[in-house]
């Protein structure tokens, strides 16, 4: 079963998630979890505290709409300032420009364990460096000026108010 995406702010998305050290069926059972609820949202990538899990694993899109799993990543490299247009799954319907790296170069491994060091650009180093962002506590919206942020936040509470009424009356 999809599981709900978790809205910002939250505590399970501020908080750095812990390395996964147990690569055998519940790895595979909460990637499979976390796989249906990004394609439910139609998102280009999701990290397992999106869904209250706070495990460092990912999901990261590829430019030719295929996805791969990143497990316990880290950025080893980073170059070039760029400026993108950034949303997220837990921050529904905002978008705004955000500070990020044009290149970077990243080490994580796979389901099974094996480790994998790619260096990527553009579109693909973007869902990188959001991902990992997620896995160490941190949302793009911590990336924004701080009257920008606010704004956000107000909407988020307002929209997790919403969201509680609906589940308790059944919705
Ligand atoms: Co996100």
């Amino acid at each position: 079963m999809a599981r709900d995406i978790v809205i910002w702010p939250h505590k399970v998305l501020t908080t750095p998630t812990q390395p996964v050290t147990d690569f055998g069926e519940n790895l595979t059972t909460l990637l499979d979890e976390m796989f249906e609820a990004l394609k439910k949202a139609e998102g280009i990538g999701i990290a397992a505290n999106q869904v209250g899990v706070p495990l460092r694993c990912s999901w990261v899109g590829r430019e030719d709409g295929t996805f791969f799993e990143i497990i316990n990543p880290q950025i080893l490299e980073r170059s070039g300032d760029v400026t993108l247009e950034e949303g997220c799954l837990s921050v529904p319907d905002q978008f705004a420009p955000t500070p990020r790296f044009h290149k970077v170069k990243v080490k994580y491994q796979d389901r099974t364990g094996a480790w994998h060091e790619v260096e990527a650009e553009g579109k693909l180093a973007h869902v990188f460096q959001h991902e990992i962002g997620h896995l160490d506590g941190q949302v793009f919206v911590e990336l924004l000026a701080p009257l920008k942020r606010s704004l956000i936040r107000e909407k988020m509470l307002k929209l997790q108010k919403t969201l509680g009424r609906r589940k308790k009356s059944g919705e």
